[in-house]
Parts: structure tokens; C-alpha cells; sequence
């Protein structure tokens, strides 16, 4: 082995599904290995997020201290990846100039390359272009065999909300082909894993031409995924309402497979600041896309993700989006106070509302939706669910915690062997953010 790599990953899934290709990559061209501890490694990656500006200043400050390791280790190399690195490229050397390396979420491929030219005495290497797809026909093949796995079929967003840093930093909608996104299920169902999620800003915008040179829509996809033999439960994330269509809704009526929850995120109940944020829907609208899932699927749980404190947004919008969260009944999401990025339109527009207001909103918001989570979880008293084990639990080594169909993380007794297994368990108790079950007879 040629040294180690530890990576911290920050922000979404997408960037979770890049760290690990950065992984193989580094594995397979580098001959490295992976370390937890980053005091021993020999290249230190951070997989930045820029979404909001908290994201972004944690980053400098992990910075500083990789930097002290790097008085002790003069060989070791730093390097920082991602959104935040897409964003601000040349601008991350000038700000921290022992930075080695600068990659974008399109150009972690080219690692190697990177590495070599900054080892073979170059200056530090950026390059944080948008190549068409290239990446995917460079990455290794991938030695995951748990029991769940991410596959990325789109990168990018073309949406522009007017708050919004992603658009720039991972660029414009790219769907990949559909026959590569099979290869790369198909070789994890031969793995072993029995739940794949697909991946994307906007996953449900994926477009792919197939072999017969016909368009497919991601209800195409995920029809001919669920038909592998091997794929037991199947998720995507994630979605744009807008991009809901009738064809997508149908297949929670037709496939089984496909996972009883939906991250849709709405960001708002008022019609004044959706427009403001150039959603391109109504409240109306969401609710009457929420009428129509459910009637294909009655028991869907829907999770979103909210902002609060966006600017121009009165107690009268927030009501609204309170109304909302009550009328659909969201179970456990994500809420965030507005946060203004650099170079987004919404930076430029009049936002008067206090700091106090804004985080006093965020509490109502966040206690509602707890409330309604509870109501969830009541709900699956005494059911029988399916969970996909994900191994030994986080809070009790004695315990197993896995995810149910709705994504609810239910702790269970059980033995370890078990994980990347579906089970039937059995739900006991209701916690504040998980279940308790108990193991059922295993069925042949
Ligand atoms: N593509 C997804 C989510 C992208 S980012 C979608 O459109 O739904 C994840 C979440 O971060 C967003 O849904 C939004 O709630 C939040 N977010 C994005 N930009 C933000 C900002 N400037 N301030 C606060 N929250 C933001
Ligand atoms: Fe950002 Fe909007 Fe794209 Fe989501 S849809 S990534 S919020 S621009
Ligand atoms: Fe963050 Fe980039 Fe994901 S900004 S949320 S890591 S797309």
C-alpha cells in the first residue's frame, strides 16, 4: 500500500456518493487506503458544501487544523473538493495557500493527475471546470457490499431558485444514459445490496435515451431497475415537484419495490414568497400532487425541507407554510433559516427580517414537525415492518438499527451477521426519533 487518505465529507448525499467514488479512485490508481484518523494520512480530502454559509465557514476552520498536522507531515498533501471548491477556486489557495489541491464535484477523477503534477513540485493543482459526463467513464468499479446503496444518475440543477448556490457549483442539469446507470445497479445487485437509492439534485428531471435511442423518464428507470431480480426495495432522492408527473405517481400504484416515502421539498406554504423563490408552484399545487401520491400509494409518508426568514417573509407567509405542514402532515424534515449566498438573486433583495424572528420561527416550525413525527411513529405501533438492517446501532453496541420502508430508523435485538438483511420486526415503542422493535421469525 502507498500510504493513506482520509476524507471528511460534508453536505448532501450527492456529495456522500462523490466521496465514495474518491475513494475507489484513490484505492485503485493510488494504491491508498482508507483511514478514519486523519493524523495518519497522507492526503487529507475535504468534500466541501456551500449551501449555506455555516457549511461553508466550517470548512476554513477544519482547514486550519489539517494544516497544523502538515507542520509535522511537510509530504502531506490537502486537498478540498465539492461545492465550496467549485465556487470559490483559485480564491481557496489564495485564502489557505497550503491548500495542494482544488477539485470540483465534476473533475475528482482526475485525482491522479492532480496528485502527480502537485507532487512532481507543480504549484497547488485546481481545477474545478464542468466536463460533459466524463467522470463516470473514469471511475473504478466500486467494492461496496452493504446492504444499501447510492447511484448517482444526475448531477447538476437547472432550477435557479433565486436563493439557491447549487446551479453554479455542480452546474446544469446532466442525466446520465440509461444503459450505464443499469451497469451500475446491476453490479451491486451482484454484490449483494438489496436497496438502492438513486441520486440527484433533481432525480425526478432524470431524462435518458435508451438502447433503442428512446427517451426514458425516471418512471422508465425505476421500472426496469425493480424488474432485477435482486432489488428488494428501491428509493430516490432528490425530487422537484414540478417534476412529479402522473407517470412517476403511477408507479407507486404498480411497484411494491418502490419505497412508501417521498422527500419532496416544498421550502414554503405562501404563494408569495414560493414566487419570490422562483419554485414555480402554489401551495395548491403541492397539495393537490400530495392528493394524487397518496391515492397511489395510501400509506406514503412525505418529508420535505423548509426555509424560514426568506427575505420579504411576513408572519402572515409563515402561517401559510404552518397551515401547509399541518394540511399534509410532513413527517420528520429538514428546516433551515434562510442563509444569503453570495452571487444567488435572492442576496440582492430587501431582507429586514430580525435574526430573533427568523430563529423563533424555526422553532415553531421544527416543534410542529416533531409533533407530527410522533404521530408517525404512533402510527406503526404494533406493525409489522420490513427493515433493512444497517448494522450495529449507533447509541447501543448490543443493538441492531435498521431502516423501514417510510425510511424510519427502527433499534431491534438481533445478531450482527444480520446486517445488509431485510427482517421483519415487529414495532414495540415509539421513541422521539426512532422506533423499538422486536425480531420477528425469520421467513424462508
Ligand atoms: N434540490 C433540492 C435540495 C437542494 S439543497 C431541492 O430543490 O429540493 C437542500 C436544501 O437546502 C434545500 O431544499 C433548501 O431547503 C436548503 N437551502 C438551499 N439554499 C439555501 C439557502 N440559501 N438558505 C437556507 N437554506 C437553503
Ligand atoms: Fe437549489 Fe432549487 Fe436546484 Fe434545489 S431545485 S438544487 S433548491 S436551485
Ligand atoms: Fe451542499 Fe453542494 Fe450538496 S452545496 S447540499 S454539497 S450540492
Amino acid at each position: 500500500m502507498a500510504g493513506k487518505f482520509y476524507i471528511k465529507t460534508f453536505g448532501c448525499q450527492m456529495n456522500e456518493y462523490d466521496s465514495g467514488k474518491m475513494a475507489d479512485v484513490l484505492r485503485a490508481s493510488e494504491n491508498m487506503e482508507q483511514t478514519d484518523a486523519p493524523e495518519e494520512a497522507d492526503i487529507i480530502l475535504f468534500n466541501t458544501c456551500s449551501v449555506r454559509e455555516k457549511a461553508q465557514e466550517k470548512v476554513f476552520s477544519d482547514l486550519g487544523r489539517a494544516r497544523l498536522l502538515k507542520r509535522s507531515r511537510p509530504g502531506l498533501l490537502i486537498g478540498v473538493g465539492g461545492c465550496v471548491a467549485s465556487q470559490e477556486g483559485e480564491e481557496i489557495v489564495k485564502r489557505a495557500p497550503y491548500v495542494d489541491l482544488v477539485f470540483g464535484p465534476q473533475t475528482f477523477h482526475r485525482l491522479p493527475q492532480l496528485i502527480a503534477a502537485r507532487r512532481a513540485g507543480g504549484r497547488p493543482q485546481v481545477d474545478v471546470s464542468f466536463p460533459e459526463i466524463e467522470k463516470f467513464d473514469h471511475l473504478p468499479a466500486s467494492g461496496a457490499t452493504m446492504g444499501s446503496a447510492f447511484v448517482s444518475v444526475m448531477e447538476g440543477c437547472s432550477k435557479y431558485c433565486s436563493y439557491c448556490v447549487v446551479p453554479y457549483t455542480r452546474g446544469d442539469e446532466m442525466s446520465r444514459p440509461f444503459a450505464d446507470v443499469m451497469r451500475e445497479v446491476q453490479a451491486l445487485v451482484a454484490q449483494g445490496v438489496g436497496e438502492i437509492t438513486l441520486l440527484g439534485q433533481n432525480v425526478n428531471a432524470w431524462r435518458g435515451a435508451t438502447e433503442d435511442g428512446e427517451s426514458a423518464d425516471l418512471a422508465f428507470l425505476l421500472r426496469a431497475i425493480a424488474a432485477l431480480g435482486g432489488v428488494q426495495r428501491l428509493r430516490y432522492t432528490t425530487s422537484h415537484p414540478n417534476e412529479m408527473t402522473r407517470r412517476l405517481i403511477e408507479v407507486y400504484a404498480e411497484i411494491p419495490k418502490l419505497a412508501s416515502h417521498l422527500h419532496l421539498p416544498v421550502q414554503s406554504g405562501s404563494d408569495r414568497i414560493l414566487a419570490a423563490m422562483k419554485r414555480g408552484y402554489t401551495a395548491l399545487e403541492y397539495k393537490s400532487l400530495v392528493r394524487k401520491l397518496r391515492a397511489a400509494r395510501p400509506d406514503i409518508v412525505l418529508t420535505s425541507d423548509f426555509i424560514v426568514g426568506f427575505p420579504g417573509e411576513t408572519e402572515r407567509d409563515f402561517e401559510a407554510t404552518m397551515k401547509l405542514i399541518e394540511e399534509v402532515g410532513f413527517d420528520s424534515s429538514f428546516s433551515f433559516v434562510y442563509s444569503p449566498r453570495p452571487g444567488t438573486p435572492a442576496a440582492e433583495m430587501a431582507d429586514d427580517t430580525p435574526q430573533e424572528i427568523r430563529a423563533e420561527r424555526l422553532y415553531r416550525l421544527q416543534a410542529r414537525i416533531g409533533e407530527q413525527e410522533q404521530a408517525v411513529s404512533r402510527a406503526m405501533l404494533g406493525s409489522i415492518q420490513r427493515v433493512l438492517v444497517d448494522g450495529v446501532s449507533r447509541k447501543d453496541g448490543l443493538e441492531l438499527a435498521g431502516r423501514a420502508d417510510n425510511n424510519r430508523v427502527v433499534n431491534f435485538s438481533g445478531a450482527p451477521g444480520m446486517a445488509g438483511r431485510f427482517v421483519n420486526v415487529k414495532i414495540t415503542a415509539a421513541l422521539s426519533h426512532t422506533l423499538r422493535g422486536e425480531l420477528m421469525a425469520e421467513q424462508i
